[in-house]
């Protein structure tokens, strides 16, 4: 993709057309055109065009494949879940958990060494904060030997397809759907499913006048825009697997950046101290203090700019467009239209010797030189990531609960675990890191 762009970049209108499997598809090239299509012109691109099988594949009908009214819907019952009020108050029990995490690390290097493979361990912690957040009940996925609901969802839910069942779900969905093709099985769509039953009569008979209201609560009560279509039992089912599975985001980025920061102690030292100045100016990890780390926040920029998660955001026209500059030349309705995130944000154009790890990049001078819309990891405009403020909020307290407590470093197993995935940048094996206990107060 990265060659395809660069040969497409020459390009006067801002794309270029290439095919994807068998269908004609425009690759934007110019973050001028990005903005018309994310933001601007959204009227025209407001769908992403995903695989949706109600009948054979229920958990894709969540938010990322679903089109027009009912994505509405389901973006607006969500919403509330990360209000400031709400993120404020779960803010104290995240941080308790994170010192229950440091105290599980703790024993767990006192009794296997200081080579800590960390993929498993914090993908497990990870699920047990959603859990919390998303339901309000405690997750027992880290110390679970089996691995809990992480094991169950994580492993399951998000293996990516082979390419002849992408390439038929994306050119023949006819054909995909009438051979029953599905990308999540049947053992976790009916696990998910009992889930949210258990939950709803759980809560329908047991009262607790405190509790905060969770994910399910919220999806259970939607009415439908029409105010007779309520979200069915498999609709909430798969927006919960959509949350766990963009929740798992959050624990790849951590990844990556102790990944990038064990590679330079120089940097790993600043963003230490960063962290230590804020944490004494507060008088802790309050809400407050999360929201003013900024060299942390530089280092997380970079690592989501070199790592972006998701390669690519597609879009489908939704109305004819005539591309802005050019209007004799128009992108018909139904076309897909690929905004190359990963390519992007590995052009030196904006991001010179782009393979290069540089939080400097993300100092406020520097970022505002670059070209505003070369920056994509959480999307833009009405469908960005909805989940973006409390994403920020639990990357700044991990990374500053780890580099307060301990120094990493390489050790012989540690290597680049990115996979040459096609649409999710998707740490592939292990990730090994010698982790030291430093002086704490
Ligand atoms: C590092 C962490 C994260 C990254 C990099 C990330 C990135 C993204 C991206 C690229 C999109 C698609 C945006 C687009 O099409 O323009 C997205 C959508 C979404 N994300 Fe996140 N995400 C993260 C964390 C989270 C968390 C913690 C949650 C919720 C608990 C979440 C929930 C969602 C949902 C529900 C959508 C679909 C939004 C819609 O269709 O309206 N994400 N995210």
């Amino acid at each position: 993709m990265l060659d395809l762009y660069q040969q497409l970049k020459s390009s006067k209108h801002g794309f270029g057309g290439i095919f994807q499997f068998t269908e004609p598809v425009a690759l934007i090239t110019h973050p001028e055109l990005v903005k018309h299509v994310m933001v601007q012109d959204y009227r025209h691109f407001h769908d992403r065009n995903g695989y949706y099988d109600a009948e054979h594949d229920p958990l894709s009908g969540h938010m990322l494949n679903r089109e027009g009214e009912r994505w509405t819907l389901l973006r607006r019952s969500v919403t509330p879940i990360f209000s400031s009020g709400r993120l404020k108050t779960f803010c104290p029990e995240m941080v308790q958990m994170m010192v229950n995490f440091r105290e599980y690390l703790d024993a767990k290097l006192d009794a296997e060494g200081a080579k800590i493979e960390l993929k498993e361990v914090m993908g497990r912690f990870n699920t047990d904060i959603a859990v919390r957040f998303l339901l309000g009940i405690e997750g027992t996925s880290l110390t679970d030997s089996s691995g809990g609901l992480h094991t169950a969802i994580m492993r399951e839910a998000f293996r990516l397809p082979s390419l002849w069942k992408l390439f038929l779900m994306t050119s023949h969905r006819s054909i995909a759907r009438k051979m029953r093709l599905a990308l999540f099985s049947k053992h976790l769509a009916d696990l998910l499913q009992r889930t949210v039953q258990e939950s709803i009569e759980f809560h329908q008979q047991h009262f607790i006048p405190s509790r905060r209201q969770n994910l399910i609560d919220l999806l259970a009560k939607v009415q439908g825009i029409d105010g007779k279509t309520p979200l069915t039992l498999p609709e909430i089912a798969a927006e919960m697997l959509l949350f766990f599975g963009a929740y798992d985001a959050t624990g790849v980025t951590i990844f990556y950046c102790l990944f990038e920061l064990a590679q330079q102690p120089d940097l790993q030292e600043r963003a230490r101290t960063c962290v230590l100045e804020t944490l004494e100016k507060y008088g802790g990890m309050t809400y407050e203090a999360l929201n003013d780390m900024p060299y942390i926040d530089q280092c997380l920029n970079e690592t989501l700019r070199k790592y972006p998660l998701a390669i690519n955001s597609t879009r489908v026209v939704t109305a004819d467009y005539s591309v802005p500059g050019t209007p004799q030349i128009v992108l018909p309705k139904g076309l897909n239209v690929i905004v190359p995130v990963y390519a992007i944000h590995h052009d030196p154009e904006y991001y010179p010797d782009p393979e290069r790890y540089d939080p400097e990049r993300f100092a406020a001078d520097t970022s505002e030189r670059r070209a505003p819309y070369t920056f994509l990891s959480f999307g833009l405009g009405p469908k960005s990531c909805v989940g973006y403020r409390l994403a920020k909020i639990q990357l700044r307290a991990m990374m500053g609960m780890l580099l307060s407590s301990y120094a990493f470093s390489s050790c012989s197993e540690t290597k680049d675990s990115r996979s040459a995935a096609h649409s999710v940048i998707k740490l592939e094996g292990e990730l090994w890191l010698k982790v030291n206990r430093i002086e704490r107060n």
